[in-house]
């Protein structure tokens, strides 16, 4: 229902906010406006790792079963209630709820939304692209991750523009390897993307994540150097999650304060891994 005459996306009706059993426990800042400051480490020990991989693999299983349910006529607040149902079964605090006051336990950013789009009433049509995001807390850790699904028959140009930016994230997650700064991996993305002439997102970035959602370490999808020079080091943890367009990377902030829409109202698609820096390059904790 809630799209404009030419078919642009607008804000739905969004639901009640749905429960989370109270033994299942909160990151701190959901009783809270926004996070604390983070002062800890992005680096992490062999057990820490193993249960930032239980929360990401959660929140992969539960893309799973999200995408399982992905057709037209479906709403994203169906998807929602889907993810949402998955993360508690499994004892997971679905980490966007409650996070900086955003209302729900997944992303859902169809087409010219970039990130950050709230599930709500909009219906699901045939040609739509949609991304799914979850990150899952269990065990004090996050594990976050996306991905982009193609609803129906999408054209080509869509199909095109979602698996080159699986391929892209890929090319970045290639880059890591200790000792190397952390502006290689936009540099990958960004060279892959320009061949296909594509719009690299610049102000929506990867980032550190683990004991904090966001721990404050900025992992940029485009050729940022000299800045960004942070060092790779072996058991740091962080996401890598670029957003390519088929226009501009401008883009404009919908009056919910969350959604993120290109611009030019291109068709847009993300997807995002959580993985640690390993001896031998990358290990990625965010798998099935
Ligand atoms: N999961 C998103 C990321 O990749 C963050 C979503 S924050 C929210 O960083 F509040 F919008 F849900
Ligand atoms: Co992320
Ligand atoms: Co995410």
């Amino acid at each position: 229902m809630p799209r404009d005459s030419s078919g642009h996306l607008r804000a739905g009706r969004v639901s009640p906010v749905r429960a989370v059993p109270s033994g299942i426990p909160r990151p701190e800042y959901v009783v809270r406006p926004r996070p604390r400051e983070y002062d800890g480490t992005n680096i992490y020990g062999a057990v820490e790792i193993e249960l930032i991989r239980e929360s990401g693999r959660i929140a992969a299983r539960a893309i799973e079963a999200v995408g399982l349910a992905i057709r037209p006529g479906v709403t994203t607040d169906e998807l929602d209630a889907i993810g949402h149902a998955y993360l508690i079964e499994h004892d997971a605090y679905p980490s966007t709820l409650g996070y900086r006051g955003y209302p729900k336990s997944v992303c859902t950013s169809i087409n010219e939304i970039i990130c950050h789009g709230i599930p709500d009433d909009t219906v699901l049509e045939d040609g739509d692209i949609i991304n799914i995001d979850i990150t899952a807390f269990k065990n004090g850790v996050h594990g976050d991750l996306s991905k982009t699904f193609t609803v129906g028959t999408a054209t080509p140009a869509a199909t095109h523009l979602v698996e080159r930016t699986r391929e892209a994230m890929e090319r970045g997650i290639k880059a890591v390897a200790p000792g190397r700064e952390v502006n290689v991996i936009g540099r990958a993305i960004e060279s892959y993307a320009k061949r296909f002439n594509y719009g690299v997102v610049r102000d929506f970035t990867g980032h550190g994540v683990g004991e904090a959602f966001h721990s404050g370490l900025i992992i940029p999808h485009y050729d940022a150097a000299p800045n960004f020079s942070d060092v790779m080091e072996v058991g740091m943890v962080f996401t890598i999650e670029p957003m390519l367009t088929l226009g501009t990377y401008q883009w404009e902030m919908w009056a919910d304060d969350w959604t993120v829409a290109t611009r030019d109202k291109s068709l847009t698609a993300q997807f995002e891994h959580t993985l640690v820096v390993t001896e031998r390059g990358a290990d990625i904790l965010t798998l099935p």
